[in-house]
């Protein structure tokens, strides 16, 4: 890092003879020191100056203007800087007042150099403190916004695999829905590897002009076609040592698949229009919302660059199918956004929280992401409450129950009701427990063996399943 530039001190005085001795004083001290004869002076050095000063030192009464006026001032432009005031022997009151609009401390004339010395010093500590806690606080911001938040078992196998994939340079494919977490999944992997540090770029190869992508990617040499000014690296080569996600790979074009497979094929990358090929250490990972599997029987995906990318596969499911993610996420989502909106909630309301456990999330996290933050924004009080949600989310709620606890005008058939709710509540129950029985029978609260019986009973068990036989091993 470079070295820090030396602090500043703007100093002013309509003595000529104090200014200079302070500027002598201050300048041995490393100070980078400005002098103003007076209020007037004063004032247009704070406005005009670049950078706010780290210290104003400013006379009380000068000719033409007031201290306190400067104070008020320099605490508009920011309130890191500290203003220390010189005040006249007595005006004690005035520097009380001086204090309460902000003034770091006060001296009273005559003084002594070491004490003015020493307040100086104080006020200069006191403001590398408040930086450095607002780095630590961005950084910790920063950090937070990487992390993978989950409780729900299916995520936390996708997780543990993250963090033991993340040493090796093999490709991974992510699938998964859109707004599942596929780009937060493949930081995570190059969070753990010992490319963190090194970059971490990512390409939407939908969003690029076929035209441009092999540039994007490969870089270009200057005058390799009509308006390349310049010479490029490409994404590659800039990626160099850290790691490059190919997101929406499943939009890229046949001609450019075929360059792709011969980069990963060969670990090196030709930019357009040079003769020669350059070696490039990058590990690749690769994003989809599509069915990839589908692309490539269709013949618009090439059967071997998905060998290639498909080496370790990890599939991210949605979210409605691991309810248990919701309620960490939604807290995170509320801290987060608390946080950045400036507003005091801490909590959501239980009805709040259960109608978020409830709902499909067709946009999966970011949907719910993007509740919590409109949710924040119209709160009142220190709780998310259920009309802080969005209409849809409510009425979503609201419909599920009185359709089956409601007993209709026309009466009802009561054993039909009652299979109907017992059929959706098993298949939510196998749903959520991404099909493992012996789960989904303890979240409803039954034995492996009546789980068994139901299921047959509304045939959704596997062909073959015998409800009397004792159970197998389970498998997911
Ligand atoms: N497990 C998680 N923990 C915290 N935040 C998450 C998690 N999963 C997703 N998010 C957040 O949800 C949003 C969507 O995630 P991301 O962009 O990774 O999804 P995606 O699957 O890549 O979506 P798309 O297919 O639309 O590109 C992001 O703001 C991301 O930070
Ligand atoms: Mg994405």
């Amino acid at each position: 890092m470079a070295a820090a530039s030396k602090p500043r001190i703007l100093v002013v005085d309509d003595e000529p003879g104090l200014r200079d001795m302070l500027a002598i004083m201050f300048k041995r001290e490393g100070l980078d020191v400005t002098l103003a004869p007076g209020f007037a002076t004063g004032r247009d050095a704070i406005l005009h100056s670049p950078e706010p000063y780290a210290v104003v030192l400013t006379d009380l009464l000068m000719p033409d203007g007031n201290g306190l006026d400067l104070l008020t001032l320099v605490k508009q432009r920011t309130v890191q800087t500290e203003v220390i005031m010189m005040t006249a022997h007595g005006a004690l009151e005035t520097a009380v007042d001086a204090m309460k609009r902000g003034a770091y401390d006060f001296v009273s004339k005559p003084f002594a150099t070491t004490e003015l010395r020493a307040l100086v010093q104080k006020a200069l500590e006191k403001r590398a403190i408040v930086a450095e806690n607002e780095q630590l606080r961005a950084k910790l911001g920063r950090e937070q916004g990487r992390e993978v938040v989950f409780r729900s078992e299916a995520m936390r196998k996708i997780f543990d695999l993250t963090q033991s994939i993340s040493r090796a340079r093999t490709t991974v494919l992510i699938t998964g829905e859109s707004g599942t977490g596929k780009e937060r999944i493949a930081r995570a992997i190059h969070e753990a590897s010992d490319r963190r540090g090194k970059p971490f770029l990512v390409v939407n190869c939908g969003a690029i002009p076929e035209a441009l992508i092999e540039a994007e990617l490969f870089g270009h040499e200057r005058g390799a076609f009509t308006g390349a000014v310049s010479s490029r690296l490409g994404l590659f080569r800039e990626a160099e040592g850290g790691t490059v996600l190919l997101d929406e790979v499943g939009e890229l074009a046949p001609a450019t698949q075929v360059k792709l497979l011969r980069v990963l094929q060969e670990r090196k990358v030709r930019s357009v229009g040079a003769a020669a090929e350059v070696p490039i250490d990058v590990r690749v990972l690769a994003a989809t919302n599509r069915n990839v599997e589908d692309e490539v029987r269709a013949g618009r995906f090439r059967q071997d660059l998905y060998y290639r990318l498909n080496v370790i596969r990890v599939e991210v499911p949605p979210l409605r199918s691991r309810r248990d993610d919701i309620r960490p996420l939604a807290e995170h989502f509320l801290k987060q956004s608390a946080g950045e909106q400036g507003k005091d909630i801490r909590a959501l309301s239980p009805d709040a929280l259960r109608t978020l456990e409830g709902y499909d999330f067709p946009g999966n996290v970011r949907e719910l992401e993007n509740v919590l933050e409109r949710a924040v924004a119209l709160a009142k009080g220190m709780t998310i409450g259920l009309g802080d949600l969005p209409g849809e989310l409510a009425g979503a709620a609201a419909q599920a129950t009185p359709d089956l606890v409601l007993l209709p005008d026309a009466g009802c058939n009561l054993d039909e009701v009652l299979g109907e709710v017992e059929r959706r509540l098993l298949l939510q129950a196998l749903e959520r427990s991404g099909g493992v029985r012996t789960h989904a029978a303890k979240i409803l609260g039954v034995t492996l063996r009546s789980l068994r019986y139901r299921l047959h009973k509304h045939a959704l068990g596997d062909a073959g399943d015998d409800p009397d036989s004792d159970p197998p091993s389970e498998q997911t």
